[in-house]
């Protein structure tokens, strides 16, 4: 099964974020449904691991929080965009839940990438260099106005291949601690 872990969006920031698209040449856009936090890419995983995997998961204890909204931007660079994203406030909450996810992956005998964790959320994957498009798109969502999420669970995905492009589907969510009123 090929499997990541994210953290599920609200339904109105789906829409809202989906509402960004616009027409540049080579660009594949996220669904707006299935537009997420990877936390987490797992790849193929023997189904046998996955109960395993699960156990791990559910032993993570670390505290919701709140995600504030940064700006659009783009990976590698602008010169040669091949992702745009938009970007997350930083929260420290967020990085160790990342890291701890990270741990219970690799403790599971799945191999994860050395790459430091860089929050964001993929809006397209682009084919072609479209670096004029993809210039005027992030000089014009520099600041995009969203309101803050509360992130209360995260959720162990599986993602299926098809002609269409990838099918998401949740195999099990996983509630974070509650911290109270302040938290
Ligand atoms: P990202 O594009 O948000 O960074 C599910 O496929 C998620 O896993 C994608 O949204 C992608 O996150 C992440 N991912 C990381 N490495 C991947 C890879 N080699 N192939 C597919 N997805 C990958």
């Amino acid at each position: 099964m090929r499997l990541f872990i994210a953290i599920e969006l609200p339904e109105d920031i789906k829409r809202a974020l989906g509402r960004l698209r616009v027409d540049i040449p080579g660009a594949r856009w996220v669904p707006a449904e299935q537009i997420h936090l990877t936390l987490a890419f797992l790849g193929e995983v023997q189904e046998t691991t996955v109960g395993r995997l699960t156990g791990e998961l559910s032993q993570i204890q670390t505290p919701e929080f709140n995600l504030c909204f940064t700006g659009t931007g783009c990976f590698p660079d602008r010169r040669r965009p091949r992702v745009l994203w938009i970007g997350l406030g930083p929260e420290p909450r967020l990085k160790t839940l990342a890291a701890r996810v990270h741990e219970a992956v690799l403790a599971c005998g799945i191999p994860q990438e050395e790459r430091p964790f860089s929050p964001h959320i993929t809006l397209a994957r682009l084919k072609l260099p479209a670096a004029r498009e993809c210039g005027a798109f992030l000089d014009q969502h520099q600041q995009e106005i969203l309101p803050p999420i509360s992130v209360r669970e995260f959720t162990l995905f599986q993602s299926r291949l098809t002609p269409q492009g990838a099918v998401h589907s949740p195999i099990k969510s996983f509630r974070l601690a509650a911290t109270g009123v302040n938290g």
